[in-house]
């Protein structure tokens, strides 16, 4: 295996704050597959330690890796005494119930942390940075599939507050530097904002995948929890929505398209310096809880035992992505089918048991 120091000598370093995470770590192997350094910051406070390892077993190199929480710049000096090209900013709490319970937690680790590393980023001149935003953004559209132009919603929740409140601190933050361009040349950065929409799935080696502590929250964990027998039931949260079997929609993406998509938003950054734009990561399709579970039992040939039970407050009805803008612009798409997530996401379940 390479060690760090000659994964540096000939690759741009991108910091991934977040980088052990679920997409941070698969994004980590699609940044090294297309010839950069990752370099991850994570303070494993919702990650398995052991998961470096496992990266560094799919790139075949050793990873510069810092474990502390990205805000925690003093504990920083090392990684940024060597140029760093980019920064692709994942290092978020993800869940929507706990941030009711815990605003202050979000607040804190959302944009507290956020607000240090990107002033720090800002003052040692890294010129491109990438944020992890969501289709939370969006509420419940008023028309769908829905576009990047589509008005924002009040947030339903302190964490979609803060993915709101992330991007905005981006535009200040991107024309603070910009304003600062004019007397330090250089110092402009580029940012860009990608709107996931559903990502599920895992890398097909099964070596990463995603680990959600405690019961999951999430459709397709869930999914697969109960699927291998460690729930009863998976419980279809409402049947009586206004959609085509009754249950909500969502555009579920493979995590593996969505590392891909970072790639080509840092690549975009690349050649138009300064730039600031958002984007939709999406398939553009949208999937019922009921096809989900059907294309799992279809791919998997293993049956979900599930039951129909009440709504889920806060849940929205229908969202999917318009996902042009991406396609035009960064040249991205999803190429995996829902077919081959949930595959993916089932082998991912068996390795871990
Ligand atoms: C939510 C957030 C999203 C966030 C994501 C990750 C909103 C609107 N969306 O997505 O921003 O990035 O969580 O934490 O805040 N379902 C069941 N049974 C279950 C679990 C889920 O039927 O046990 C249904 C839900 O009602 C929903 C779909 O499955 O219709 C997907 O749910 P989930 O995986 O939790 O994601 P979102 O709520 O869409």
């Amino acid at each position: 295996m390479k060690s760090s120091d000659d994964l540096h000598a000939n690759r741009p370093r991108i910091a991934v704050t977040g980088g052990a995470g679920f997409i941070g770590s698969h994004t980590a192997v699609a940044l090294y597959e297309s010839g950069y350094a990752p370099v991850i910051i994570d303070d494993f406070r919702n990650s398995a330690a052991g998961v470096i390892g496992k990266i560094e077993g799919l790139i075949g190199a050793k990873l510069e890796c810092y474990a502390v929480d990205c805000g925690d710049i003093a504990s920083l000096s090392q990684l940024f005494a060597a140029p760093l090209h980019g920064a692709i900013h994942f290092a978020a709490d993800k869940s929507v119930g706990d941030s009711v319970a815990e605003p202050e937690q979000y607040f804190a680790n959302n944009l507290g942390s956020m607000a240090h590393w990107i002033r720090a980023m800002r003052s040692h001149g890294v010129a491109h940075l990438v944020f992890s935003s969501s289709c939370t953004v969006y509420g419940e559209p008023d028309s769908l599939p829905v576009d990047e132009q589509a008005p924002l919603q009040e947030a339903t929740s302190p964490y979609g507050y803060t993915k709101q409140a992330g991007e905005q601190l981006l535009r200040y933050a991107h024309a603070a530097s910009h304003a600062a361009d004019k007397t330090t040349p250089g110092s402009g950065m580029g940012a860009a904002l990608l709107r996931y929409f559903n990502p599920i799935g895992a890398h097909p080696s099964a070596a990463i995948g995603e680990l959600p502590l405690g019961t999951p929250s999430n459709l397709v964990p869930f999914l697969t929890q109960a699927a291998a027998g460690l729930r009863d039931e998976l419980v279809v949260f409402g049947n009586d929505y206004p959609t085509a079997d009754g249950t909500c929609v969502r555009d579920y993406l493979h995590v593996c398209d969505l590392a891909e998509a970072h790639v080509a938003a840092l690549q975009h950054l690349e050649k138009n310096p300064g730039d600031f734009d958002v984007f939709n990561l999406g398939s553009g399709s949208g999937h019922s809880v009921l096809d989900v579970i059907r294309t799992f039992e279809a791919a998997t040939g293993v049956a979900v035992p599930h039951r129909i039970g009440p709504r889920r407050p806060g849940d929205v009805i229908s969202v999917y992505a318009a996902a042009q803008k991406a396609a035009d612009i960064l040249g991205w798409q999803t190429k995996r089918s829902l077919h081959v997530a949930l595959a993916d996401a089932w082998r991912w379940q068996q390795q871990v048991g």
